[in-house]
């Protein structure tokens, strides 16, 4: 099986076992605390799963310049982009402290995580320009990722973690999200050994659909993973359940018996397009994938990305650096001509007329007035699931 990312075995920093859970928590009650960011908080399910092997912690100033500079720790592991606890204030905590991380997300704030705490180190406001422009290629504020960065705070929280829990993602999407460690184990009972994932955040239409059909067949695949993000999203972008509900049915009714398996992690989106892309194709390594399909866009947000630059990043990772391997998609649509979902590229008499192409704007409009886009766009089963969610927004 693919080895995990900078290690030989799977390191998850979540505590499981469930004596040593109790007593960590139990030490948890007594120590200094602070509720830490969404984005920390996620970065501590990320560690917790075994998704961000082989990190052990938040990362320091001198890591996060690093990793933002040539996407590479101080010492020399690759890694895309900055894993932090960033805060506004640090108030009284001191470097040597043991202190319990509570989650914004979770009502009551109960505690996420135990850190020792390395360091506390302040970014310059030129600092995290420099970081957000190489992240997100970008310092604009109406970025949803560089507005979350920058809100977060400037001062860096470092040093290693021990996990307690999964914050919402077990208790919210109990059949979806997996860690990394339990994909792996799911994987290999399954004997699959060449295995695609396909990132999403998004329900999937018939050219996402056939987007992965084309990547099994081409790779002569095993198994697809679909992996979807769990976590918070950008205002108007649909939200978990509505997604986790229509790639299901999807999947039930147009994917053989146990090609694919629908899971899910729990991040919140960097939007960081190529970055994200490169992070995307580290923790699939980690829960044991073999390929990521990489298609238009992907991770992008409104026009600060090109069509392909999360493909072209690839070239810059490091030899050997990276096992896993990217499925480079071109833009897939329907052809009216051929009567099937293809690869744009790969139909050279077409003109764009030939092709059913639906901004995701109109989609939107079509769904909100409980009209189905075509069925040559949308499945007709998973449109009703859109429709009845776009409808119950008008309520
Ligand atoms: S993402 O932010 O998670 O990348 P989305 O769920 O829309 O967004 O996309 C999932 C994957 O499908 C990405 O790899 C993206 O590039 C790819 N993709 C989505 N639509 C298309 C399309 N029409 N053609 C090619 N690739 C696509």
């Amino acid at each position: 099986m693919i080895k995990p990312h900078g290690s030989d075995e799977l390191n998850p920093l979540l505590v499981s076992d469930p004596a040593e859970n109790e007593k960590l928590q139990n030490e948890a009650n007594g120590l200094k605390s602070i509720t830490v960011s969404s984005a920390a908080a996620a970065n501590a399910v990320m560690l917790g799963g075994g998704y961000f092997n082989p990190l052990t912690g938040y990362m320091n100033k001198a890591d996060i310049l690093s990793v933002a500079q040539g996407m590479k720790t101080t010492s020399g592991l690759f890694w895309p982009t900055p894993v932090v606890n960033m805060v506004q204030d640090a108030g009284d905590l001191a470097a040597g402290d043991r202190i319990a991380l509570k989650d914004p997300n979770v009502d009551g704030n109960p505690v996420v995580a135990v850190m020792d705490v390395e360091a506390i180190e302040e970014l310059s406001g030129d600092e995290m320009v420099a970081v957000a422009e190489k992240i997100y290629g970008t310092a604009d504020m109406e970025h949803p990722g560089v507005s979350a960065f920058m809100a977060a705070g400037n001062v860096a929280l470092s040093g290693p973690i021990q996990v307690l829990n999964s914050s919402y993602f077990e208790t919210d999407f109990g059949d979806t999200y997996k860690t990394a460690v339990e994909i792996r184990d799911e994987i290999k009972a399954r004997g699959w050994n060449k295995v695609v994932a396909f990132q999403t955040r998004n329900p999937m239409h018939r050219a996402h659909e056939e987007l992965c059909h084309m990547a099994m067949d081409r790779l002569g695949a095993d198994g697809l993973v679909i992996h979807m993000l769990l976590g918070k999203l950008k205002a108007g972008d649909i939200p978990a359940d509505v997604r986790d509900a229509s790639i299901r049915k999807m999947v039930d009714i147009y994917f053989p018996e146990n090609s694919a398996m629908v899971t899910g992690y729990g991040f919140d989106m960097l939007y960081a397009g190529p970055r994200e892309a490169v992070l995307h194709a580290v923790f699939r390594q980690n829960m044991g994938a073999t390929h990521l399909i990489v298609g238009r866009d992907h991770a992008g947000v409104g026009d600060y990305y090109t069509d392909f630059g999360a493909q072209e990043i690839f070239d810059e990772v490091p030899e050997g650096a990276l096992e896993l391997e990217i499925f480079a998609a071109d833009h897939t649509a329907y052809s009216k001509k051929l009567d099937k979902v293809v690869m744009m590229r790969e139909v050279e008499d077409h003109t764009k007329e030939d092709f059913v192409l639906l901004s995701g704007t109109a989609v939107r409009e079509m769904l909100g007035n409980g009209e189905a886009p075509p069925k040559e766009f949308s499945r007709p089963e998973v449109a009703q699931i859109l429709m009845d969610y776009y409808q119950s927004l008008d309520s």
